[in-house]
């Protein structure tokens, strides 16, 4: 029986010896030592020995136990840790290799330009407020002096909504809001930037959906020389202390006189050439005069009270100060395009 059990143990550890994988060896474990084991059987023909061979063989017993034991948990732990190796080396990272580009994104210019102009009414005492794209046909026109049948309507084709809303077509109704919110009672001064909507085929210079900032100032004794100064300072922070302002007649209905303000082209600097069409000037924005009717409807008395108002569309102003020729630009969120203005 000792012989057997040297045997046993000779035959495991070679095995032990030559297996190269985990699963192997645990075959071997479960051949030798498991219940069904050779030496499990081995040990149950115990039994039949003489009680003075017993405590003998019992201890050569434990003796290649744990031999086999040994050697197979030894084995284990040099194959787990050639395994552990290998997924090292394999998933070795080169810290040499160059790194990939991280894209880091940036405020969309048309976003900047509003921004910019904004910080500019700040500066002047102006608060920027807000209002609603979907719009009444009361603030959109009839409370800016546009009754329901004036021909000037025609000049802001509209989306409506139902009969009485409609995607508003300018950002004056925050005109009429903004008053009536003040009850007639105190000064204002505010701008308001936001989206409209007309009815455009979109090409080169149109777009069905653009942005616009409004500009009020109601007080008393607001003059159109007031006006003009503000405009020109404006004029000058945006394009340049180089640039002149000139204001022409025009028609809104909610203003009286009304106005449409010029630059001086960055070009020529009046003189006139291909950019400015040879005029010298380039149309930058409407404003005027508030038309009475107008104070009178948001309850400011026009007696008392005097204002100016303006709007402008931050897409002609960003395409006159960047170069941009095609309003399209603005809203196709081409990469290539929206990039070269991260820095500016
Ligand atoms: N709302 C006018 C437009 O969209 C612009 C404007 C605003 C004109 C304020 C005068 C005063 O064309």
């Amino acid at each position: 029986m000792q012989a057997e059990l040297k045997a046993i143990e000779q035959e495991a550890l070679a095995k032990v010896a030559a297996v190269n994988d985990v699963k192997e060896l645990q075959a071997i474990k479960v051949a030798y030592l498991g219940k069904k084991g050779s030496l499990t059987a081995v040990l149950r023909g115990m039994g039949k020995l003489s009680p003075e061979e017993r405590p003998v063989v019992g201890e050569i017993a434990n003796q290649v136990r744990e031999a086999i034991t040994k050697a197979i948990d030894d084995k284990n732990d040099v194959l787990e840790n050639a395994a552990l190796e290998e997924k090292l080396q394999e998933e070795a990272i080169d810290v040499t290799l160059p790194g990939r580009p991280v894209t880091v994104g940036g405020p969309h210019l048309l976003t900047k330009v509003i921004e910019e102009i904004e910080d500019l009414f700040i500066g002047m005492g102006y608060e920027v407020r807000e209002g609603p794209e979907v719009e009444t046909d009361y603030f959109n026109f009839e409370a800016l002096n546009l009754p329901k049948d004036h021909p000037a309507r025609d000049m802001q084709d509209s989306f409506y909504v139902t009969n009485e809303l409609l995607l508003r077509t300018h950002t004056s109704p925050v005109q009429a809001r903004t008053m009536r919110e003040y009850k007639g009672e105190k000064p204002v001064k505010m701008i308001c930037p936001g989206k409209v909507y007309r009815r455009d085929t979109d090409d080169a210079t149109h777009s069905h959906q653009f942005t616009q900032i409004e500009g009020l100032y109601v007080d008393k004794d607001v003059k159109m020389s007031d006006l003009k100064g503000v405009l020109d300072i404006f004029a000058k922070k945006m394009f340049g202390e180089d640039r002149n302002i000139r204001l022409r007649p025009s028609f809104f209905p909610f203003t009286e006189p009304s106005v449409e303000m010029d630059i001086s082209c960055k070009v020529c600097h009046g003189e006139g050439c291909s950019v400015c069409k040879g005029t010298g000037w380039i149309e930058i924005l409407g404003a005027g005069m508030v038309h009475p009717n107008v104070l009178e409807m948001a309850g400011y008395d026009p007696k008392v009270y005097s204002g100016f108002a303006f709007g402008m569309g931050p897409e002609r102003i960003a395409m006159l100060k960047y170069g941009i020729n095609d309003i399209r630009q603005f809203y196709l969120n081409d990469s290539r395009f929206l990039k070269q203005f991260h820095q500016a």
